[in-house]
């Protein structure tokens, strides 16, 4: 037997993920390359016991027991499934999986990036004792590891990295290659694992950095971001335009500004690939829209603010709910403003944080 604790945070993107390459939809390999923030105070700890046995799963989640009928337990039945798929001597183990988020699940925060990150990382502690060879050829560096964590969702590999920070996740294999539709031997290596993060700028090179979360609507979004992106691909006739424009132009220069620390112009670019992504949303059929009338008074106080000079840039993914970026030195202001439209209790702060880690083991 095997027990590992891991801890993973949640990541929110900059320049978005929305869409997986419809031949390689089950191992969620993306159309395009996505950048995102590693969160310092949201995040999801996982214990991980492992004994011999045929691939059974026990999972609980935020202390409730998850059976087998459960969505919850499909997602994470699934990562399995495809793990023991890839890596037959997997299958070898029976897994205990206990998870808890310190923020509301399901609700906007991006609990499924860090619950996967985080099993990502338990899973890699627990081969890592039981099956060496196989931990060190396909998990043993953050690289790889990133793997792992997208083959649960997508952005979870963005939670991956240990130096946390700016994370890119690459897009790997180009849309247009042709390939076999399953993964064996060298294609493996040279298709699944070519998509994966990394850091490209730790929280402690910008320490003034501060995203504000708030909570216009607690509901549960009515269309998942799975299907949603699915239907994007299939059917918005600006999408490929989109994924053109953002990994040649749009991404180059976010990652240049996070690099110089060019907040204006991070700013700028920022609200836009977020307008960019809901303008593909919009443009998808049927149509789909997630924000709502407080989200667009949101834009307009952000714009507001911003008319003398850049102190902040909202981001929007799957729901009404908007992240706010902004400096230390603006952050009070933004607050103010932001407290105009939403109470100040549903107004959170943090910053940039580490990646996900294991910080238990017991044999
Ligand atoms: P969110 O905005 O929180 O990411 P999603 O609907 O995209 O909302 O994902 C929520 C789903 O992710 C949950 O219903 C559950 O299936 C899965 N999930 C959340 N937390 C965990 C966790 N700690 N471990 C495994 N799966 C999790
Ligand atoms: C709008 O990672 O939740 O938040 O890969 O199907 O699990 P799956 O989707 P998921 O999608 C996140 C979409 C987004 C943008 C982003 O985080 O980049």
């Amino acid at each position: 037997m095997v027990y590992i604790k891991s801890i993973a945070p949640t990541n929110i993107a900059v320049v978005k993920y929305w869409g997986k390459n419809p031949k390689w939809e089950k191992y969620l390999i993306p159309l395009k390359s996505s950048v995102s923030f590693t969160v310092q105070d949201f995040y999801t700890e996982t214990e991980l016991k492992a004994n011999k046995g045929t691939g059974n799963i026990l999972f609980n989640l935020n202390d409730k027991a998850i059976t087998p009928e459960m969505k919850e337990y499909e997602y994470v039945s699934e990562m399995f499934g495809k793990t023991f798929e890839l890596f037959p001597n997997t299958k070898n183990y029976d897994y205990d999986v206990k998870s808890k988020n310190n923020f509301p699940t399901a609700a906007g925060y991006a609990s499924s990036a860090s619950g996967f990150a985080a099993l990502a990382r338990a899973l890699q502690g627990a081969m890592k004792e039981l099956e060496p060879d196989f931990y060190s050829k396909y998990m043993a560096n953050d690289k790889l590891l990133s793997v792992f964590a997208r083959l649960g969702s997508g952005s979870a590999t963005r939670s991956i990295p240990k130096k946390g920070g700016f994370v890119m996740w690459k897009r790997g294999i180009n849309p247009k290659k042709q390939g076999p539709e399953t993964f064996k031997g060298e294609e493996l290596n040279n298709q699944i694992f070519s998509s994966y993060s990394k850091t490209l700028v730790s929280p402690d090179e910008w320490p003034e950095f501060r995203l504000i979360y708030t909570k216009i609507e607690e509901k549960e979004k009515k269309i998942k971001s799975r299907p949603g992106m699915k239907s994007s691909v299939q059917t918005c006739p600006i999408y490929n335009d989109w994924v053109e424009y953002e990994e040649k132009t749009a991404m180059p220069a976010v990652i240049k500004a996070v690099k110089e620390k060019d907040f204006p112009t991070f700013a700028k670019l920022a609200m836009q690939c977020s307008d960019g992504l809901h303008a593909v949303m919009g443009y998808t059929y049927p149509r789909i829209l997630y924000l709502n009338e407080k989200s667009q008074e949101l834009i307009d106080a952000v714009n507001e603010l911003n008319a003398g000079e850049m102190k902040a840039a909202y981001t929007y993914d799957a729901g009404p709910n908007a992240i706010v970026f902004t400096l230390e030195k603006y952050e009070n202001q933004v607050i103010e403003q932001l407290s105009r439209i939403i109470p100040k209790e549903n107004i959170a702060v943090t910053r940039l944080g580490k990646g996900s880690r294991i910080t238990k083991v017991e044999k």
